[in-house]
Parts: structure tokens; C-alpha cells; sequence
């Protein structure tokens, strides 16, 4: 039976959170609206019409959700700073309510002895600036290092631990190029902009921390799927290795200081002919003293010529009749094992946390239980690979469990559940489910 202790004294368990997902008071305390206000009020957008204006209700219960954390034995708390609750127009005026609620949530941290690791950027773009073209215009940049240096200034002295941004691929692929999610913008030229000013954002947030906060461990999550070729053919290899560089290259090799993935992308190659400043890639990289993965699932990819620009489609898990969650999405801690020893590979890489895993079931409250063993069984799966990684001597340092308590998640709303403590979103009850137990009496052992 894996045990914490396995993974050594020094590693790092954590659980991890969004300002948009769970904090609600979307409108209240000087707090300008961000995207997903805004985003979340067009018709059809959000399952089931829901809207993150309450979510749970952390701004007002942040004491005892920051002492369940504590309860579940858990020693770091991921959360994420929102840019338009500290500067309401996304730059220019600060509210004083928005800057003293998280100073709140860090001394409520501190106090119960766990360690605040900071998200700047977990999707929330103050609707302000998305008017002037969100992370398609240029003027972003210069935006979001106010917001940075406002932060590091802010909180500098009581928070180490930083995360620039949270999944740039996960928030320009679906809300840039597809309009899944919020601002909705789609298409390929707005995709590539956003694409170029977060790498960019990226990296000056590094640098800009570096600069206002002494001792700072500073790092950015990137979102990583094994893409896998529905067969050997020649046309599915290729078409998996245009999604590679897509959904796991795009991000990580600017980072690095290796330019974008555009000698085996046609496509991309096209958008940095056209910008040759993009290929000026000093602005790009960053030292980064780790680097956050989060996996959730593995992608099959076949050739389908129909396909635009990729030329290739996803085989959903449940056609190919494999394990998946209630997300859809395929159950399988071998390509856990596979993308992180995958991004391990790459040279500079310094230090590797798992800043975000986890998975949504169908979960049943009965009477005050959450019996859900399916979590249970697939925390335990992914751990083992994870330990298997670390043995090998890959330096991975840390992980957090996504998420706390069930929340809004994006486009579905209420709709997936991803917890280990179950919310009821009507009362705000929280019920310790049996993997939030499961987690308490493994991070014990
Ligand atoms: C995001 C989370 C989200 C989770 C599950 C990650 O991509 O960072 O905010 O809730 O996936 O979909």
C-alpha cells in the first residue's frame, strides 16, 4: 500500500484552488467583473445556466475552509490572487478591500501553519481589459506586470511561493480559439496573439518577482496530456505530433528559451514568419526555479483531413471503451508516468511539482457520507506512478490534489464535481467525502 512517507520527508502535499471557482462576492467589496462575470451571462454558454456571482462562498467562509485544509493534513494551499478583485479596471486604481481580503487568506494560513503557494493568473481577466482585446493585445503585458509588481510588492514579504500562470495553453486554446470558454473569442489569429502575449506575461512575471521579492521559489503550471496515435499509420503519428506540439510544447520551450514548436508545426511556423519578432525569444524564457504540471487525461489522435489547420481529431475514451470520469476523460496513470517524464526530459528543468491532478465523479450525498471510491482508486493509481517517477530519480518535489471542495468548474458550472469535500451549493454545507478521509489518513502515514 503507497504510503506519504514514500515519497520522503521533504515532499510537498498540497491542494489547490481558483479565485473565479470558489471565492463568489463576484460583485461586492470594490471587486470589478472579470470575463467569466461577463462570459457566464451570455445565454448557453455555462451548463445549466450557472454563474460563479456565489461559487462557495470562500470569501466569506475562508477561515474554515483554509482550517479544513489543515484537517485534511495538507501542508501548502494553492490559491489564486483575482486581478480584477485587487485592481477592479485591470490597471490604475487598487481596492483596498480586495488587496486586505488576501492579506486575510495568507495570515489565515500562516496561522494554521500551511504554506501559501500563489496563482497570479488562474483565468480571470478583468473585463476592462478584455474591451481593449484581452491577451490578444499588446497593451496586456504591460498590464499584467503592474498587476504582478502590485502583488509582489504587496504580499512579497509573507509569500514565497509563486505560480505566474495557471494552464496558458488550457486559457488561449479554449477561450481564444474555440470560445468555450471565457472571453469566447475564437479563431486562429486571435489564438496565436493570445498565444504570444501570455508566453510573454510569462516570463516577465518571473522576472518581475524575482526582482521585487527576495528568496522567492517561482514557478508556472502547464497543463500536459500524452498524445497518443490511434495506430502506427504514418498519417496518425504525424497528426499525433502536430497535437503534442499544440497542447504540450507550445508554452514550455519559450519558457525554456527554446523558441516556439514551429520546425515540426506547419501552422505555427506560418504566424512566426509572419511576426519575426516572435522568434526574438530572449523576452520568452525565464529561470524558473520549478516548473507546475497538471494532468488530467491522455488524448488519442487519429488524421481526419476535415480538421482545419491540425488534421487530426480526439478519440474520446469512452468510444475507445477505456475507464474515464465523469468528465469523459480517460483514466490512465501510465501516461501520467509518460508526460511528466516526458517534460522531465528537457533540458533546465530545475525542479517539477504536480501543481494540479484529480479527477470529477458522480458523486451522492447520503446522509453526511460521499461514498466515492472511484477517486479514491484513482488517487491511488496516479500516486503510485508518481512514486515509480521519483524513485527513477526525476526531481519531482511536490503535488496538489485539485481541488478542495467541488466548485464551478468553467463551462460545466456546478455540474462536475472534483472535491474532496463535497459542497452543497444551496446551504454552502461541506462534507468531508471518503477520499478527503483517504487523503487525511494517507498524508499520515
Ligand atoms: C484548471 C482548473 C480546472 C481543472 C479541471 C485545470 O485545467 O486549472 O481550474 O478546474 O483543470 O477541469
Amino acid at each position: 500500500m503507497i504510503k506519504a512517507s514514500d515519497f520522503g520527508p521533504d515532499f510537498l502535499w498540497g491542494v489547490a484552488v481558483a479565485a473565479t471557482q470558489i471565492e463568489g462576492a463576484a460583485d461586492s467589496y470594490g471587486k470589478g467583473p472579470s470575463i467569466w462575470d461577463t462570459f457566464s451571462k451570455r445565454s448557453g454558454k455555462i451548463k445549466k445556466g450557472h454563474h460563479p456571482a456565489t461559487a462557495c462562498d470562500f470569501y466569506h467562509q475562508y477561515q474554515s475552509d483554509i482550517r479544513l485544509v489543515k484537517t485534511l493534513g495538507f501542508k501548502i494551499f494553492r490559491f489564486s490572487i483575482s486581478w480584477p478583485r485587487v485592481l477592479p479596471f485591470g490597471k490604475g486604481p487598487v481596492n483596498k478591500e480586495g488587496i486586505r481580503f488576501y492579506h486575510d487568506v495568507i495570515d489565515e494560513c500562516l496561522a494554521n501553519g500551511l504554506v501559501p503557494y500563489v496563482t497570479l493568473y488562474h483565468w480571470d481577466l478583468p473585463e476592462a481589459l478584455e474591451r481593449e482585446g484581452g491577451w490578444t493585445a499588446f497593451s496586456i503585458n504591460h498590464a499584467f506586470n503592474e498587476f504582478t509588481t502590485l502583488c509582489a510588492r504587496t504580499y512579497g514579504d509573507k509569500v514565497k511561493n509563486w505560480i505566474v500562470l495557471n494552464e496558458p495553453f488550457g486559457f488561449t486554446s479554449l477561450g481564444y480559439m474555440l470560445g468555450i470558454h471565457a472571453p469566447g473569442q475564437t479563431g486562429l489569429t486571435s489564438f496565436f496573439s493570445a498565444v504570444h502575449h501570455a508566453a510573454i506575461a510569462q516570463a516577465d512575471g518571473g522576472r518581475i518577482l524575482r526582482s521585487e521579492v527576495p528568496g522567492a521559489n517561482i514557478g508556472t503550471s502547464f497543463s500536459c496530456s500524452e498524445v497518443v496515435p490511434y495506430t502506427q499509420s504514418e498519417a496518425d503519428v504525424m497528426a499525433a505530433s502536430r497535437f503534442d506540439c499544440l497542447m504540450n510544447r507550445l508554452f514550455i520551450e519559450p519558457a525554456l528559451g527554446m523558441g516556439y514548436p514551429e520546425t515540426d508545426w506547419d501552422v505555427m511556423e506560418k504566424f512566426t514568419i509572419q511576426h519575426s519578432t516572435w522568434r526574438h525569444t530572449g523576452r520568452l524564457s525565464f529561470d524558473f526555479d520549478f516548473i507546475g504540471l497538471q494532468n488530467y487525461f491522455p488524448i488519442t489522435v487519429k488524421y481526419n483531413p476535415f480538421v482545419p489547420i491540425l488534421q487530426a481529431w480526439e478519440v474520446k475514451a469512452k468510444s475507445r471503451k477505456k475507464p474515464h470520469t465523469a468528465m469523459g476523460w480517460e483514466i490512465n496513470a501510465d501516461s501520467f508516468y509518460n508526460i511528466i517524464k516526458q517534460f522531465a526530459a528537457y533540458p533546465n528543468i530545475k525542479n517539477i511539482m504536480i501543481t494540479e491532478n484529480g479527477a470529477a465523479c458522480h458523486d451522492k450525498l447520503t446522509g453526511n457520507c460521499v461514498q466515492d471510491t472511484e477517486r479514491i482508486e484513482y488517487f491511488r493509481l496516479y500516486l503510485g506512478a508518481l512514486l515509480k517517477i521519483k524513485q527513477e530519480g526525476i526531481n519531482v518535489t511536490g503535488y496538489m490534489a485539485w481541488t478542495l471542495m467541488d466548485n464551478f468548474e468553467w463551462a460545466e458550472g456546478f455540474n462536475a464535481r472534483f472535491g474532496l469535500v463535497y459542497n452543497d451549493f444551496k446551504t454552502q454545507q461541506r462534507t468531508i467525502k471518503d477520499s478527503g478521509y483517504w487523503f487525511q489518513e494517507f498524508l499520515k502515514s
